[in-house]
Protein backbone atom coordinates (compact mmCIF):
# COMPACT_ATOMS: atom_id res chain seq x y z
CA UNK A 1 0.00 0.00 0.00
CA UNK A 2 1.43 3.61 -0.90
CA UNK A 3 2.69 5.81 2.16
CA UNK A 4 0.13 8.24 1.90
CA UNK A 5 -2.95 5.74 1.83
CA UNK A 6 -1.06 3.61 5.06
CA UNK A 7 -0.95 7.13 6.57
CA UNK A 8 -4.87 7.67 6.08
CA UNK A 9 -6.25 4.38 7.00
CA UNK A 10 -4.10 5.13 10.37
CA UNK A 11 -6.09 8.40 10.52
CA UNK A 12 -9.40 6.57 10.09
CA UNK A 13 -8.84 4.79 13.43
CA UNK A 14 -7.85 8.04 14.77
CA UNK A 15 -10.79 9.48 14.03
CA UNK A 16 -13.16 6.35 15.54
CA UNK A 17 -10.88 6.60 18.62
CA UNK A 18 -11.58 10.72 18.64
CA UNK A 19 -15.49 9.66 18.40
CA UNK A 20 -15.21 7.13 21.11
CA UNK A 21 -13.14 9.26 23.60
CA UNK A 22 -16.32 11.96 22.89
CA UNK A 23 -19.26 9.34 23.78
CA UNK A 24 -17.57 8.48 26.95
CA UNK A 25 -17.04 12.25 27.81
CA UNK A 26 -20.71 12.30 27.12
CA UNK A 27 -22.18 9.61 28.98
CA UNK A 28 -19.96 11.18 31.95
CA UNK A 29 -22.16 14.40 31.70
CA UNK A 30 -25.21 12.33 31.05
CA UNK A 31 -24.63 10.51 34.23
CA UNK A 32 -24.39 13.88 35.98
CA UNK A 33 -27.70 15.29 34.45
CA UNK A 34 -25.45 17.63 32.84
CA UNK A 35 -27.71 17.41 29.40
CA UNK A 36 -25.91 20.67 27.51
CA UNK A 37 -22.89 19.47 28.01
CA UNK A 38 -23.46 15.82 27.20
CA UNK A 39 -25.20 17.04 23.84
CA UNK A 40 -22.59 18.55 23.29
CA UNK A 41 -20.28 15.80 22.72
CA UNK A 42 -22.59 13.42 21.22
CA UNK A 43 -22.65 16.00 18.75
CA UNK A 44 -18.96 16.20 18.85
CA UNK A 45 -18.73 11.98 18.42
CA UNK A 46 -21.20 11.68 15.14
CA UNK A 47 -19.17 14.76 13.94
CA UNK A 48 -15.53 12.39 13.97
CA UNK A 49 -17.56 9.55 12.80
CA UNK A 50 -18.29 11.36 9.90
CA UNK A 51 -14.71 12.95 9.75
CA UNK A 52 -13.75 9.01 9.70
CA UNK A 53 -15.94 7.95 6.96
CA UNK A 54 -14.85 10.68 4.81
CA UNK A 55 -11.66 9.29 4.86
CA UNK A 56 -13.10 5.93 3.85
CA UNK A 57 -14.96 7.43 0.87
CA UNK A 58 -11.70 9.46 -0.46
CA UNK A 59 -9.56 5.75 -0.50
CA UNK A 60 -12.59 4.28 -2.06
CA UNK A 61 -12.20 7.21 -4.66
CA UNK A 62 -8.82 6.62 -4.90
CA UNK A 63 -8.91 2.83 -5.18
CA UNK A 64 -6.71 2.13 -2.47
CA UNK A 65 -7.29 -0.46 -0.08
CA UNK A 66 -9.39 0.30 3.11
CA UNK A 67 -7.83 -1.52 6.32
CA UNK A 68 -10.83 -0.01 9.21
CA UNK A 69 -8.00 -0.31 12.86
CA UNK A 70 -8.89 -1.03 16.12
CA UNK A 71 -8.43 1.40 18.58
CA UNK A 72 -7.44 2.34 21.92
CA UNK A 73 -10.22 2.62 24.72
CA UNK A 74 -11.32 6.07 25.53
CA UNK A 75 -10.63 7.31 29.03
CA UNK A 76 -14.32 6.92 31.08
CA UNK A 77 -13.13 8.41 34.48
CA UNK A 78 -12.08 12.39 35.43
CA UNK A 79 -11.26 14.03 37.89
CA UNK A 80 -13.45 16.92 37.49
CA UNK A 81 -16.14 18.21 35.15
CA UNK A 82 -13.47 21.06 33.63
CA UNK A 83 -11.34 17.72 33.11
CA UNK A 84 -12.80 16.04 30.07
CA UNK A 85 -12.84 19.23 27.98
CA UNK A 86 -8.79 19.63 28.85
CA UNK A 87 -8.85 15.91 27.07
CA UNK A 88 -10.70 17.45 24.31
CA UNK A 89 -8.84 20.18 23.27
CA UNK A 90 -5.53 18.02 24.05
CA UNK A 91 -6.85 15.87 21.86
CA UNK A 92 -8.15 18.07 19.01
CA UNK A 93 -4.41 19.91 19.22
CA UNK A 94 -2.93 16.10 18.45
CA UNK A 95 -5.51 15.53 15.44
CA UNK A 96 -4.39 18.67 13.84
CA UNK A 97 -0.63 18.06 14.15
CA UNK A 98 -1.55 14.60 12.67
CA UNK A 99 -3.51 16.36 9.98
CA UNK A 100 -0.78 18.77 8.93
CA UNK A 101 1.55 15.61 9.00
CA UNK A 102 -0.52 13.99 6.48
CA UNK A 103 -0.93 17.36 4.26
CA UNK A 104 3.34 16.97 4.49
CA UNK A 105 3.43 13.53 3.57
CA UNK A 106 0.65 14.15 0.74
CA UNK A 107 2.55 16.90 -0.75
CA UNK A 108 6.19 14.73 -0.16
CA UNK A 109 4.30 11.75 -1.89
CA UNK A 110 3.04 14.04 -5.05
CA UNK A 111 -0.33 13.21 -3.71
CA UNK A 112 -2.06 16.58 -4.84
CA UNK A 113 -5.80 15.49 -5.00
CA UNK A 114 -5.10 13.71 -1.58
CA UNK A 115 -3.87 16.91 -0.52
CA UNK A 116 -6.40 19.11 -2.04
CA UNK A 117 -8.84 16.69 0.05
CA UNK A 118 -7.30 17.43 3.41
CA UNK A 119 -7.85 21.41 3.18
CA UNK A 120 -11.07 20.69 4.58
CA UNK A 121 -9.52 18.98 7.17
CA UNK A 122 -7.30 21.96 8.07
CA UNK A 123 -10.32 24.35 8.34
CA UNK A 124 -12.12 22.28 10.35
CA UNK A 125 -8.98 21.41 13.00
CA UNK A 126 -9.08 25.19 13.17
CA UNK A 127 -12.00 25.60 14.31
CA UNK A 128 -12.99 22.73 16.66
CA UNK A 129 -9.33 23.86 18.98
CA UNK A 130 -10.51 27.26 18.99
CA UNK A 131 -14.48 26.05 19.94
CA UNK A 132 -12.88 23.39 22.16
CA UNK A 133 -10.83 26.44 23.80
CA UNK A 134 -14.16 28.60 24.51
CA UNK A 135 -15.63 25.32 26.03
CA UNK A 136 -12.88 25.18 28.20
CA UNK A 137 -12.89 28.58 29.24
CA UNK A 138 -16.82 28.24 29.94
CA UNK A 139 -16.54 25.23 31.87
CA UNK A 140 -13.53 26.80 33.95
CA UNK A 141 -15.14 29.90 35.10
CA UNK A 142 -18.46 27.64 35.79
CA UNK A 143 -17.02 24.92 37.85
CA UNK A 144 -18.19 25.71 41.16
CA UNK A 145 -21.56 25.72 39.59
CA UNK A 146 -22.18 23.77 36.73
CA UNK A 147 -25.92 24.71 36.10
CA UNK A 148 -24.07 28.46 34.94
CA UNK A 149 -22.29 26.70 32.48
CA UNK A 150 -25.65 24.23 31.56
CA UNK A 151 -27.56 27.22 31.23
CA UNK A 152 -25.08 29.23 29.21
CA UNK A 153 -24.42 26.74 26.68
CA UNK A 154 -28.46 26.30 26.46
CA UNK A 155 -28.32 30.08 25.04
CA UNK A 156 -25.49 30.48 22.96
CA UNK A 157 -23.39 28.06 20.21
CA UNK A 158 -20.23 27.68 22.96
CA UNK A 159 -18.08 25.69 21.83
CA UNK A 160 -19.90 24.73 18.17
CA UNK A 161 -19.16 27.10 15.81
CA UNK A 162 -20.65 24.38 13.29
CA UNK A 163 -19.55 23.22 10.00
CA UNK A 164 -16.83 25.46 8.19
CA UNK A 165 -18.25 26.83 5.03
CA UNK A 166 -16.19 25.23 2.37
CA UNK A 167 -18.02 21.61 1.67
CA UNK A 168 -17.35 18.74 3.15
CA UNK A 169 -16.25 16.01 1.67
CA UNK A 170 -18.69 13.11 0.71
CA UNK A 171 -18.47 10.36 3.90
CA UNK A 172 -18.86 6.58 2.86
CA UNK A 173 -22.41 5.26 3.43
CA UNK A 174 -23.47 8.87 3.23
CA UNK A 175 -22.75 11.69 6.82
CA UNK A 176 -24.89 11.07 10.05
FE1 LIG B 1 -11.95 14.88 13.37
FE1 LIG C 1 -12.35 17.00 16.09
Amino acid sequence: MPTFARALNGQVGYEFAASQQYIAIAAYYDAQTLPQLAAHFYRQAVEERNHAMMMVQYLLDADQEVVIPGIEAPQTQFADAVAPVSLALAQEKRVTAQIVELVKLAREEGELVGEQFLHWFLTEQREEVSSMNDLLAVVERGRDNLLLVEEYMARTQVGDQGVPDVVAPPAAGGAL
